[in-house]
């Protein structure tokens, strides 16, 4: 078979697959937030515990380190450059009464150093994370990276599931990965 017919197979098989199986391309907008059940699973996938330190890589409303902070009584820290969302989300953690626990920082993360962090989450586009990987690629060795829809890549994950939300009732793709981040995958 050439190879311009397998891409095309595949092609379609990924559209198909994503039409029979509900993946949201459209919730992956910069204004879009991740479900709250999605949010769960993606701290259940990083295997968040107390001592950890959680970063949210545009942290948008705060819930994910909210749901953090909340649930395993760690450190959390958002970076989101909306100002709007950067309030919301301040008011949102101080109505939970976890200032002790969750710091929003209003800032760009690309001009952040988030290196301390020990579970690294984000749910942001592709282009924005081909950016961060040499921040991605300097994070200590054990450092866990979920990602909500969108994979690094070339860079196989370490786990990778499909949580269908209860809220939207579409499929939403995690990826974990454990630092130091594998070779590029070139493998078809
Ligand atoms: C799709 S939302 C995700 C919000 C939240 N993490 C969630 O999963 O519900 C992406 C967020 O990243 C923020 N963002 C995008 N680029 C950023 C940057 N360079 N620095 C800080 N925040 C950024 C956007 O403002 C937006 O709130």
């Amino acid at each position: 078979m050439s190879s311009d017919r397998l891409v095309l197979i595949l092609i379609f098989t990924a559209v198909l697959g994503a039409a029979v199986l509900g993946f949201a391309p459209e919730a992956h907008s910069q204004e879009a937030a991740t479900p709250e059940d999605v949010v769960e699973k993606m701290l259940r996938l990083a295997g968040v515990e107390k001592h950890d330190v959680v970063c949210d890589l545009g942290s948008g409303d705060g819930r994910i380190v909210i749901a953090a902070a909340r649930r395993y009584g760690c450190q959390a820290v958002g970076y989101e450059i909306d100002a709007k969302l950067v309030q919301l989300s301040r008011e949102k953690v101080e109505k939970a009464k976890l200032q002790d626990l969750v710091t929003i920082h209003q800032a760009d993360f690309f001009t952040r150093d988030f290196s301390s962090a020990s579970v690294v989450t984000m749910f942001l586009p592709p282009a924005v994370i081909e950016r961060l990987m040499p921040k991605l690629a300097k994070l200590a060795p054990g450092t866990r990276i979920v990602s909500h829809y969108q994979a690094i890549e070339g860079v196989r994950p370490d786990k990778q599931i499909g949580v269908r939300s209860a809220s939207d009732g579409r499929l939403h793709p995690l990826y974990l990965w454990i630092t130091p981040l594998g070779p590029t995958d070139t493998s078809p």
